[in-house]
C-alpha cells in the first residue's frame, strides 16, 4: 500500500477490517493461522494450485491472477488470502461485499493499493451491483472509469491502478454474476476437512498455545469440530481453559468430553442450533419435506444463517437432504436425536 495502514483504516473504519490493526491488537485467532503455504494443513489440491500459480507469478514478476474461494465458513478462505499476500510480499486489505455500499468506497480502497498488494473481499456475492461494475475494469485492465455528465455530454476518465490481486470469498457461488465469476483466473471450492487433518491442526494449534494435548484427545476434538478448522481452534481454547482449571493443564480425552458437554457440543460435533434445526424438521414437519423459510420462521433464525452455517455440515454428515420439494431429515438424524433427546423424536 502507498499509505500507512492506520491512515487508511481511519478513513474507512467500517470498510476495512482487522488486517489493518497493529500486530499486537489482532485477534489471537490470527496467530493460530498458518502464514505460509508450507504450514497449511489440508485442501491439498488448492494448496498445490496456489503454490504453482504463486511461484510462476513471482518468476515473471507479475501479480497473481485474481482468486475466488467458495465454501462454508471457517474452512480457510481468509487464511489463504493472508497467505497469498505473505507469499507475494504484498500488503493485505480486507473488506466485505456488504461494507462496500457505494462505488466510492471501492475506488478509495483500489487507489491505495500498491503493486503486488492483495485485496480480500469476503462475502463477495453481497457486493451491490453498482459497486460490482467498478470491479470489472479494475480486475481486467487495472483501471477505474469515472463518468461525468449524462447523455450527449457524457465524458469518461480512466484512472490507472497498480497491478493488484483480488481474492474473493463466498459461501454462495451461485449468487455471483457470471461476468464477475468469469474474471477470476483461479477458482477453488474448499471442502470440509477430514479427521486426520483436523487432528494435525489441533496438535499444531495446541503447540502454538503451549498446551499439552494427548493424541486421543486431539482425535476426539477433531471428531467434534464439524470438519472445520475454525471450530477446532475455538473449541481447543475452551478445552484448554477447562484443563487448566480442572485437570492440571493436560488435555486428555475425558477433558475434551467434559469441556464440550459444557459447550453443548455432542458426540458428532452438533451444536444446540444444529439439533434444534433437525428437531424442528422432525417434530414440527414430520421429517419433511419442508421449505427453509418455514424452518427459519419456526426457529426464529435468519434463513442465511441456516443455509450458510447450519446446513452444509448436516448435508455432509448425511443427516439432511435437500430435495426439490424442501428439506428432509434422514434416519441418521432421527437416530442421533433419539440418542440425544430420548425416544420421542421419530420420522413419519
Ligand atoms: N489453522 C487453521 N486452519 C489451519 C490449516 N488449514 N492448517 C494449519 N493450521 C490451521
Amino acid at each position: 500500500m502507498t499509505m500507512d495502514d492506520s491512515t487508511l483504516s481511519s478513513e474507512y473504519p467500517d470498510i476495512i477490517q482487522a488486517a489493518c490493526l497493529p500486530e499486537d491488537e489482532k485477534p489471537e485467532l490470527i496467530s493460530l493461522r498458518p502464514s505460509r503455504l508450507s504450514e497449511y494443513i489440508g485442501q491439498a489440491e488448492t494448496v498445490e494450485t496456489l503454490n504453482i500459480a504463486i511461484q510462476a507469478a513471482r518468476l515473471r514478476r507479475e501479480s497473481l491472477d485474481h482468486v475466488l474461494f467458495h465454501g462454508p465458513p471457517g474452512l480457510g478462505k481468509t487464511t489463504l488470502a493472508h497467505i497469498i499476500a505473505n507469499e507475494m510480499d504484498g500488503s493485505l486489505t480486507v473488506t466485505s461485499g456488504p461494507a462496500l455500499e457505494k462505488g466510492g468506497d471501492l475506488i478509495g480502497i483500489l487507489t491505495h493499493l500498491a503493486k503486488g498488494d492483495v485485496l480480500f473481499v469476503d462475502e463477495i456475492h453481497r457486493i451491490p451491483k453498482t459497486v460490482e461494475e467498478f470491479l470489472y475494469p479494475a480486475m481486467e485492465d487495472f483501471a477505474v472509469d469515472f463518468v461525468f455528465d449524462k447523455g450527449p455530454h457524457a465524458r469518461s476518465h480512466r484512472l490507472r491502478l497498480e497491478h493488484f490481486c483480488l481474492v474473493g470469498a463466498t459461501t454462495r457461488v451461485g449468487l455471483l454474476s457470471a461476468p464477475l465469476r468469469d474474471r477470476f483466473g483461479i477458482f477453488r471450492s474448499l471442502d470440509f476437512y477430514d479427521e486426520a487433518d483436523l487432528v494435525r491442526i489441533a496438535t499444531r494449534s495446541a503447540a502454538l498455545l503451549a498446551s499439552r494435548i494427548e493424541t486421543d484427545a486431539a482425535r476426539e476434538l477433531a471428531r467434534r469440530s464439524r470438519g472445520t478448522p475454525r471450530i477446532v481452534n475455538r473449541l481447543l481454547k475452551r478445552v484448554r481453559d477447562y484443563a487448566q482449571v480442572r485437570a492440571k493443564g493436560i488435555i486428555t480425552r475425558s477433558v475434551v468430553q467434559s469441556a464440550l458437554k459444557l459447550e453443548g457440543i455432542d458426540e458428532k460435533g452438533l451444536t444446540p442450533l444444529d439439533r434444534r434445526y433437525l428437531k424442528t424438521i422432525l417434530d414440527f414437519y414430520g421429517g419433511g419435506p419442508v421449505g427453509i423459510e418455514a424452518i427459519a420462521a419456526t426457529l426464529q433464525e435468519e434463513t442465511d444463517t441456516l443455509v450458510d452455517v447450519v446446513e452444509p455440515y448436516l448435508l455432509k454428515a448425511g443427516m439432511l437432504l435437500r430435495t426439490s420439494t424442501g428439506r428432509r431429515a434422514t434416519q441418521a438424524a432421527a437416530d442421533h436425536l433419539c440418542a440425544a433427546f430420548g425416544k420421542d423424536v421419530l420420522l413419519d
